[in-house]
């Protein structure tokens, strides 16, 4: 059976609605840091096709750089724990820094990023994601710049997972965790 389309997915978003909306959040972010160039943190590794996308949908002179943190491990439900499993390669002092979010769920993960990013003295940071849940915030985080606010319903698709997989549907899907197959 192809990858793309099976039983448990049920498309939430399709690719045109997704590519639509980050071109709206590239301009918006264009518009925000008129005169500066913003360092674009993509967090490992669910941000990946969202960062890569939105960095593109910028017409300003952005850097880039990759932070790894899991709050997932293979379950579905977060353990409460972030864990740094890859630190960045630049400074982030006096930078003004966007991180890059495929999902907020319980904000644990952005909680952990902004407090730590602060103390290295950032100008200001912001948070732009793919999705947000905000029935499971655990954590009060402010997202500048959000694509969809969604149920509180498992989703995967584009850079989300489950157990690792899923991450390369060029859409979002609500999974049936019930009807997974091996394989
Ligand atoms: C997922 C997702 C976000 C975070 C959101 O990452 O990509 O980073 O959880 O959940 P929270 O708001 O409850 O913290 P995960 O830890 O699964 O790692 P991954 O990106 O490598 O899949
Ligand atoms: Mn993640
Ligand atoms: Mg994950």
């Amino acid at each position: 059976m192809s990858e793309f389309s099976q039983p448990q997915l049920t498309v939430l978003f399709d690719t045109g609605q997704i590519q639509a909306r980050i071109r709206e959040l590239g301009a918006a972010i264009t518009r925000d840091y008129a005169g500066q160039s913003p360092l674009l943190v993509v967090v490992l590794k669910g941000a990946v096709p969202f960062g890569a996308d939105l960095v593109r949908a910028i017409d300003l002179p952005v850097t880039l750089d990759f932070i790894a943190v899991s709050s997932y491990g293979m379950a579905t439900k977060s353990s409460g724990e972030v864990r740094l499993l890859k630190d960045l390669d630049t400074s982030l002092r006096g930078q003004p820094v966007i991180i890059v979010e495929d999902i907020v769920d319980t904000g644990l993960t952005l909680s952990y990023l902004l407090d730590m990013f602060r103390r290295r003295e950032a100008a200001s940071v912001r948070v732009a994601a793919l999705l947000d849940k905000p029935e499971r915030r655990q954590r009060e985080v402010e997202v500048s710049y959000v694509g969809f606010t969604i149920p509180n319903e498992f989703v995967v698709g584009f850079g989300l997972d489950y157990a690792e997989r899923y991450r390369n549907l060029p859409y979002v899907a609500i999974l049936d965790p019930a009807a997974v197959t091996e394989g």
